[in-house]
């Protein structure tokens, strides 16, 4: 398959690309565009033939319910039933932007696009080509990332094309996206909201509109089974081996530099995601900065373009310092938690 990739320029954006890709997805064809987290892979939500060549072109299990994109709130109406006042208030206060809420779905959304549950998962995006597509479309637009299963979440259209192009009808190129991390989503089909997958709009900022929020607790719980069936498999990783070192940060690099040493000592070519802070320190290696702890919107921002920098290179184990569990932190952690399989050298404790 050929793929059309346009650019648009967010500020300046272009309506004959953007009805271009709307007939595209009224046709039940695939078009990748861009939202504030990370890139989607669009289809028709209604259309259950179109949600199934999303399976296709991502590799994804089909277990794997998609998001539901919509461009105004009233939307919801449509899609989903049982909206608790809680859901409400979390959508006026937070639509659009990156937030994704599990509601009971009507009976119009397919199971193809709900991976068989009988709720559904909704989120109005802030990306102003993002709305411009819904919009133009008139369709609710299933999207999840536009990266093949397992592989990082992609925050530039070249990460995109680099992984389907070939395999999707269109790609809409805007640059680099703003968060860089999946949204946050919360079940509010119970009366006690769960945060299922920690993001931007974090706990605390969730609370101050609803009262207390649960966390899933295969959060912090290995064993446990996520209730979003996405976060149970392997994901965001990249090609090489990563492990996380976790510990007071100058005790961490440290650690590094003698592992990395001994490594590279036996011929294996090592990689280390630094901050801008401890970059001067590390003596081996390629070492490459993933952003600033004093401002960790720019660790998130890069988090996969670093990730998919390496698989650029013949690096075939990368080290990497670990964040706070706080704030936007804990979406940081979780993603490179997942990047990482679970490994991680836990200086506290092997002291
Ligand atoms: O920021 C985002 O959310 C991006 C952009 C494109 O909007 N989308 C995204 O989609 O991250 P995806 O498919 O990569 O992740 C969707 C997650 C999966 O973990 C999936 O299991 C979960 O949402 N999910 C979807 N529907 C659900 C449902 N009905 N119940 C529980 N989890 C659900
Ligand atoms: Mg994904």
């Amino acid at each position: 398959m050929n793929t059309k990739i346009v650019s648009i320029e967010p500020s300046e954006i272009d309506e004959e690309k953007i009805k271009q890709a709307a007939r595209i997805l009224k046709e039940g064809g695939l078009a990748a565009f861009p939202t504030e987290t990370v890139y989607g892979l669009g289809a028709d939500a209604l259309n259950a033939l179109a949600a199934d060549k999303i399976y296709k072109a991502k590799g994804r299990p089909s277990d794997n319910p998609l998001i539901v994109h919509i461009g105004d709130i009233s939307a919801v109406d449509a899609i989903a039933r049982d909206i608790s006042e809680s859901a409400r208030k979390l959508m006026e206060k937070f639509w659009p932007g990156p937030l994704t809420l599990i509601l009971k779905k009507e009976d119009i959304v397919p199971l193809k696009t709900t991976g068989g549950l009988d709720t559904v998962a909704v989120r109005m995006p802030s990306h102003p080509v993002a709305l411009a597509l819904i919009r133009e479309s008139g369709l609710y637009i299933a999207a999840p990332s536009a990266n093949t299963s397992g592989k990082p979440s992609p925050t530039t259209g070249k990460h995109v094309a680099d992984d389907l192009e070939g395999r999707i009808d269109m790609i809409i190129d805007a640059g680099a996206v703003g968060v860089g991390l999946e949204s946050t989503i919360v079940d509010v089909t119970t009366s006690e909201p769960v945060i299922l997958r920690p993001g931007y709009v974090t706990k605390e900022m969730l609370e101050q509109v609803i009262g207390e929020v649960r966390e899933d607790k295969a959060f912090t719980d290995a064993d446990s089974r996520p209730k979003a069936p996405g976060m149970k498999y392997r994901h965001y990783a990249p090609k090489a081996e990563l492990v996380i070192v976790d510990g007071q940060i100058d005790l961490v690099i440290k650690e590094i530099n003698r592992i990395a040493g001994e490594k590279i000592n036996k011929g294996i070519k090592v990689g280390i995601i630094a901050t801008q802070e401890s970059l001067p320190f590390y003596k081996y290696g390629k070492v490459i900065s993933v952003g600033s702890r004093k401002n960790e919107d720019t660790i998130a921002h890069n988090l996969y373009s670093v990730l998919r920098e390496f698989d650029e290179t013949d690096v075939e184990l990368i080290y990497c310092e670990s964040f706070s569990n706080k704030n936007l932190g804990q979406a940081i952690s979780n993603r490179l938690t997942k990047a990482a399989s679970n490994h991680v050298i836990d200086l506290e404790k092997s002291n």
